[in-house]
């Protein structure tokens, strides 16, 4: 269950303003849980209840977690979710193989994919361009208009995705997006018209193999979508139907991934960078190439001293061996219950759409063996994705010694009472399971950095998504994470908060597509 930023915002809020007048109120839920306390009618109508507890109630004699006991659980959840710099080394040369071997063959499982963004903004694109944002959550027009030494102005509406969409048929989901940019013309555009469309970028995140550039076969669908219908076919193309289908005048220049886009974004205002990632809903990492180092291009007759964009998909690292990852039996269980079993491998242990369900798989483990809650009613954190990666962020930003935030979190969102011991070590799951994500985003970003030689001169790495941007200390986690797999020379690699990619990135490159082909540079690619 993903929700949108603005969600996140309303649930912080709601924890952080709500605590004063947070009540904990008794538990006296009519649904009946295998723990805690309800209302169980037998068969022969008569109603039985059994051991609810009011808060009140509670008290001294209440079996409740301690401290010490507590503490011993941490214990063994510190060594299952610690990556130690020599784990994390292993990780970094096994990814750097893996990133070699997409680059040399065709059909891996990290596929390094051509983008067909040929070489880097000059800062002095010009002109008003469209992009599309179907990232993992919401839907985003865009208006950019790129005004030369590398200023922009941007326009934009946000139109939310529900699950069903997410699920429904892929020509539904192309409909929707062209009638949003039909409508977005119609308020904001009135001089676009049939005799005189506008260009548009269209930033699909999801793994796309690339004949040209505004085509993209869809491999899998990834973050929870799963249309049927699209995978395995051209986006481009379809996209393009439902254009035509709805009369938008617009002309698709260039489908684009999000980390593609959040490099060239990033290299308009920041020359020097030469790497961006997304960690958010998903991950993944986009760089430069040179075209001489690419092996599986060999045969396209390309200039070998160009440079062209490669959009990774990292998330799929060690998918199809599952012999570097140091995977818990919680990330065996997401991936097994997950729509897309067997894939995404990385992502999973990583990525906001997961760590908030890895942390209640464990709160879940610790119920179930009566470490905690115990008499109290845990029904609704039963529920599978229940938890969001925003509470993670929440608990361990907690500024109160006695844990506010937290006790704000299972007593409104859950019905349920914490003890500070019990807050105490959610705080500190809390902070495992996010810095793990980062190292492990860190032995990607390494993995790129060896492979292409940065380390002495060091290269700065556009960064983007929820985590990077919202999550505690992730930032300094990640930099931490550099030096302790790469040494002191780690410092030379910098990571930036990246510009919009998705939006103002996919308009550069619509804006240096519509420029390269113009001057006659690789006109069918
Ligand atoms: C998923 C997608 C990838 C995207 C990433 C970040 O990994 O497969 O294309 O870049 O999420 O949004």
């Amino acid at each position: 269950m993903s929700r949108t930023p603005q969600e996140e915002e309303e649930i912080v809020s709601k924890v952080r303003h709500g605590l004063s007048s947070l009540k904990v109120t008794p538990i006296n839920s009519p649904s009946v849980s295998r723990r805690g306390s309800g209302v169980i009618t037998t068969p022969t109508g008569s109603t039985v209840a059994f051991h609810t507890r009011t808060a009140e109630e509670r008290d001294a004699t209440l079996p409740h977690a301690t401290k010490k006991s507590m503490e011993d659980h941490l214990d063994k959840y510190t060594k299952l979710f610690t990556l130690t710099a020599q784990r994390m080394r292993m990780i970094v040369d096994a990814f750097e193989e893996t990133l070699d071997k997409g680059l040399q063959e065709w059909g891996q499982c990290v596929p390094m994919f051509p983008t067909w963004v040929f070489g880097s903004p000059t800062g002095s694109e010009k002109g008003d361009y469209l992009a599309l944002d179907m990232g993992g959550t919401n839907l985003r027009v865009c208006l950019v208009s790129l005004l030369g030494g590398c200023k922009f102005e941007i326009t934009q509406t946000k139109y939310r995705l529900t699950e069903e969409q997410k699920q429904e048929d892929g020509e539904k989901l192309f409909d929707f997006c062209a009638e949003c940019i039909k409508e977005f013309i119609k308020v904001h555009l009135p001089d676009v018209t049939a005799e005189n469309p506008i260009v548009l970028g269209f930033t699909f995140s999801y793994p796309c193999l690339q004949e040209r550039i505004d085509h993209g076969i869809l491999i899998r669908w990834t973050k929870g979508f799963g249309a049927p219908n699209v995978e395995g076919h051209d986006v481009g193309e379809l996209f393009r139907k439902s254009l035509e289908r709805h009369q938008v005048p617009v002309v698709l220049a260039a489908l684009i991934n999000d980390t593609t886009g959040a490099l060239i974004a990033s290299q308009y205002v920041r020359p020097t960078t030469k790497i961006a990632v997304i960690l958010g809903t998903g991950c993944n990492a986009a760089y430069t190439e040179e075209i001489k180092c690419i092996g599986k291009l060999k045969d396209k007759g390309l200039n070998g001293d160009d440079v062209v964009a490669i959009n990774c998909e990292w998330g799929a690292f060690d998918s199809d061996l599952h012999q570097h990852l140091p995977r818990t039996k919680y990330d065996l269980h997401i991936d097994e219950h997950s729509n897309k079993p067997g894939e995404q491998a990385f992502e999973k242990m990583i990525s906001g759409r997961y760590l908030g369900e890895i942390f209640r798989l464990v709160v879940m483990e610790l119920i179930d063996e009566g470490a905690m809650f115990l008499g109290q009613n845990t029904y609704k954190l039963e529920t599978a994705y229940s938890l969001d990666t925003a509470f993670l962020s929440l608990m361990e930003s907690d500024p109160t010694d006695e844990l506010l935030t937290i006790i704000g979190i299972f007593s409104h969102f859950y019905g349920l009472e914490t003890t500070l011991a019990e807050r105490q070590f959610f705080r500190a799951l809390a902070r495992l399971i996010g810095r793990r994500a980062a190292r492990l985003s860190a032995c990607g970003i390494a993995a790129i950095v060896r492979k292409k030689g940065y380390l002495e001169k060091g290269c700065d790495v556009g960064a983007d998504g929820t985590l990077y941007n919202k999550y505690p200390g992730f930032p300094q986690r990640i930099h931490q994470a550099l030096v302790d797999v790469l040494g002191e020379q780690g410092k030379n690699i910098k990571t930036h908060h990246a510009e919009d990619g998705s939006g103002v990135g996919s308009a550069i490159i619509a804006a240096m597509t519509k420029a390269r082909k113009d001057a006659g540079k690789y006109p069918d690619l």
